[in-house]
């Protein structure tokens, strides 16, 4: 494999992202790990990130002295390579003005980074020091018109240094780069895929468990359910899943769960219904911020009674993934988050965590999810908030308004499905606002509720435009709600986009 190390910059898991990628593991590490922890590890090869800093401010993050004289082959990137300049006594100068964005490159050497790509090559920049002459024993691989220094090597300790950023794609060659590192440099096999991710996570998690047991709560979504497959592949019956069914799922998601991971999977899934107790809590509560409250906490004392009956599990696996971490690095793995998708585990859990994806990007994760059996529907499920339906329901939560949302959801489902939209809309479902209006149905007067339908695009849920569902669909998924679900008789659609709206209406 090869170590990441993180000084911070923006990019900085793109690059780990990269050498995955090009077929050889890689992981990023907190920038203060020492070389003896290094050495461990036995990395073919180790990176030095980008990051914020100016090499001579005195919070500038550094790294141990000692890894220079491991013996493994490094890259600096950015302030990876001023660092690397610092260290070996060069002088690092401020820019008379920074430099953002695409610049030419000018290769003057023949470093193996460069091997058979143009001599002549766009780069990305994003930089405010320089390095103006290289450190001793150190030669020019490449120059710009404001970086005298673009790149540096030392190919006898096999130091390289870049100050563009090889990992973003407007560096047309970086991949190149990196792959000649990898390859030529770290002589790595390549050999790393999502099959040896899934073979050495298991045998990790083995060794780590022994034959304590661990506890996994399952909700259904992506992650939790590609960790519990991926932790029962490695330990079968010593892991017990719990899923809890606060009333507030889709149509159909409850037994989805049991089906695939109890019958399919054969493991031990305690499946609680608390569905009357949830509603209960919700009695008369209209404020969408306590509804969620209520909810959170409910969630926390029902894992706590059932998982205290459950008797002594060592340890608690989690689908903490690689961009929920990334300010903690690894130091945290063993205490217990107030965020975590289980809905905020209280602090004085004294589980271990066992975290197996908290190195992985979401896409990733899919196709581990895939390569372990999991079906299109779980793998591919679209994000669903931890309070379900019941932040759908506008106003006070009843059953039978909750059916409404159900029924609802689970036509407009299928019929986008059908229509074949079901990858290419981030998000879509109904919501219930908190009234009646008039209409008329087979000559009778009513007095019925009205669905919203809510469809958004969006690459993370942080910025949403409204979906442009195609009119003949619309009009299928409105006649069929009214049709088909009871006390309905009007369909509106949501042509907002987030911001200023949220894509939740609650
Ligand atoms: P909003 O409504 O804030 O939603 O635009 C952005 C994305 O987050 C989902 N969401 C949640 N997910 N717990 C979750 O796990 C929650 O409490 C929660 N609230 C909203 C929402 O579905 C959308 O994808």
């Amino acid at each position: 494999k090869v170590v990441v190390l993180d000084f911070g910059g923006q990019y900085n898991q793109l690059i780990a992202r990269r050498i995955r990628d090009l077929g050889v593991y890689s992981e990023l590490l907190p920038h203060h790990v020492s070389a003896e922890e290094l050495r461990k590890l036995a990395p073919k090869g180790i990176v030095f990130s980008g990051g914020p800093n100016s090499v001579y401010d005195s919070k500038a993050p550094k790294c141990d002295p000692s890894i220079f004289e491991l013996g493994i082959p490094i890259l600096g990137i950015c302030y990876g390579m001023q660092l690397i300049a610092a260290h070996f006594g060069a002088k690092v100068d401020r820019a008379e003005k920074r430099e953002y964005g695409k610049a030419e490159m000018e290769v003057v050497s023949d470093s193996v980074l460069y091997r058979d790509l143009d001599r002549f090559q766009t780069v990305w920049m994003s930089h405010t020091d320089v390095v103006v002459t290289p450190p001793a024993g150190f030669q020019v691989d490449a120059r710009t018109h404001s970086a005298p220094v673009a790149a540096m090597s030392d190919p006898a300790r096999n130091i390289y240094a870049v100050q563009f950023h090889p990992e973003v794609r407007h560096t047309v060659y970086g991949n190149d780069m990196i792959s000649h590192f990898l390859y030529d440099v770290c002589q790595c096999s390549g050999n790393w895929s999502m099959e040896t991710f899934i073979e050495d996570a298991v045998s990790e998690i083995r060794q780590r468990v022994g034959k304590e047991k661990v506890l996994c709560a399952l909700s259904g979504g992506v992650d939790s359910s590609v960790v519990a497959a991926l932790i029962h592949r490695a330990i079968g019956d010593q892991l017990t899943c719990m899923f809890v069914d606060h009333g507030f799922l889709r149509k159909g998601e409850a037994e989805s769960v049991v089906k695939t991971f109890g019958e399919h999977f054969q493991m031990n899934l305690i499946k609680i219904d608390a569905r009357e107790r949830f509603l209960q809590k919700l009695k008369g509560v209209t404020d969408p911020e306590q509804k969620r409250k209520i909810i959170g906490n409910e969630f926390i004392r029902v894992f706590e009674e059932e998982s205290a009956k459950l008797g002594d599990h060592r340890f608690l696996g989690q689908g903490t993934l690689y961009t929920d971490i990334i300010e903690s690095g690894t130091d945290t793995a063993h205490t217990i988050k107030s965020h975590h998708n289980v809905g905020g585990l209280p602090e004085d859990m004294k589980m271990e965590l066992i975290e197996p994806l908290n190195t992985l990007f979401k896409d990733e994760v899919r196709r581990v999810g895939e390569e372990l059996g999991l079906p299109a529907e779980i793998v591919w499920r679209q994000p669903f908030p931890g309070p379900g339906l019941a932040i759908r329901v506008i106003g006070e939560v009843t059953e039978h308004k909750l059916n409404i949302v159900r029924e609802s959801d689970a036509i407009l489902r299928e019929e986008i499905k059908k229509a074949g939209l079901d990858r290419e809309i981030w998000q879509y479902f109904t919501t219930l606002p908190d009234f009646r209006s008039v209409g008329v149905m087979g000559d009778a007067r009513t007095y019925a509720y009205t669905v919203g339908i809510r469809a958004v695009t969006s690459i993370d849920g942080m910025t949403a435009d409204w979906a442009r569902i195609p009119y003949e669909v619309l009009e299928r998924i409105s006649t069929r709600i009214v049709n088909e679900v009871e006390d309905v008789n009007r369909v509106v659609y949501d042509i907002t986009s987030k911001p200023p709206s949220t894509i939740e209406w609650e």
